[in-house]
């Protein structure tokens, strides 16, 4: 498949989609949004895949929704079209997702890398949600994932005042979980990737839903998902032969079945 907006290549068991609007610093408009999406799910379908990559350029992750396409909408229209509604879509996925953000992730930007499951920072990585210089407020999760992500405090101060925040106070906040020189971001996030993509696809999926259910609901009820989702897992192939290949010494070979 070819994409307007987007490069995606496959690298053993790692999906990389590569953001491209490079003239917009990957401003997300409509069309990125539907190739992203679109992609995405063909690799979280895929059981060569275990891992999914999504990075920008060196300047940019991505500077946030497209001004230009959204600013003359009205609101009948944003409702009408449930405007950038369609990214849920791939928040959703359960194939591991890595953010590898190097430069500007503001706005849209920021708001898609938390959509994924871990996010991985270039140095030179700068977060924030700036919509508020706009007049509006953050509209692709902004509010809620940051606020889970760094707490209230810093939620508000960011949304609030629309600053940016750099890489070390975002791993520091708990935004980010690694911080790398600029020109390590892809190997490493290669690497990470590579790695989940070793395990038993069917775990991965499943560690990614139980986590994202800590955001969703109560203790008590986590665990429980928690519990019947650990020995639901007892029914894969992969369990087996995970369990078989430590009691032999040996590496595991996952079937992802
Ligand atoms: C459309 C954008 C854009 C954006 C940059 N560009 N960000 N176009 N939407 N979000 C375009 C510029 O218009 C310019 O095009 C080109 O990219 C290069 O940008 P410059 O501003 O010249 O680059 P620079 O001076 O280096 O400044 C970088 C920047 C700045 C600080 C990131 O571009 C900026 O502030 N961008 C907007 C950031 C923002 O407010 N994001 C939040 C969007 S609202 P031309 O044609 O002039 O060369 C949002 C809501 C999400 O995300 C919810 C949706 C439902």
């Amino acid at each position: 498949n070819t994409y307007e907006t987007i490069l995606v290549r496959r690298e053993g068991r790692v999906g990389v989609i590569t953001l491209n609007r490079p003239k917009a610093l990957n401003a997300l408009n409509e069309q990125t949004m539907n190739d992203v999406v679109a992609a995405a799910t063909e690799l979280d379908r895929d059981s060569a895949i275990g891992a999914i990559v999504l990075t920008g350029s060196e300047k940019a992750f991505a500077a946030g929704a497209d001004i230009k396409e959204m600013g003359s909408k009205t609101a009948s229209d944003m409702y009408r079209e449930d405007y950038f509604a369609a990214w849920d879509g791939f928040a959703r996925l359960r194939t591991p997702k890595i953010a590898a953000v190097a430069g500007y992730a503001l706005g849209g930007g920021c708001e898609l890398a938390m959509m994924c499951d871990i996010i991985l920072a270039a140095d030179t990585a700068k977060f924030g949600q700036p919509e508020i210089t706009l007049g509006v407020i953050p509209g692709m999760g902004g509010t809620q994932r940051l606020t889970r992500a760094v707490g209230k405090a810093k939620a508000m101060d960011l949304i609030l005042t629309g600053r940016q925040m750099d890489a070390e106070e975002a791993e520091r906040s708990g935004l980010v979980s690694r911080v790398v020189p600029a020109d390590s971001l892809l190997d490493t996030a290669l690497e990470v990737a590579a790695k989940i993509g070793g395990m038993s696809k069917p775990a991965t999926q499943h560690a990614v839903e139980t986590v994202s259910a800590a955001y969703e609901t109560t203790l008590a009820a986590g665990l429980q998902y928690e519990r019947r989702v650990f020995h639901g897992l007892f029914s894969t192939k992969d369990q087996k032969e995970g369990m078989a290949a430590f009691a032999e010494k040996r590496k595991a070979n996952f079937s992802h079945e």
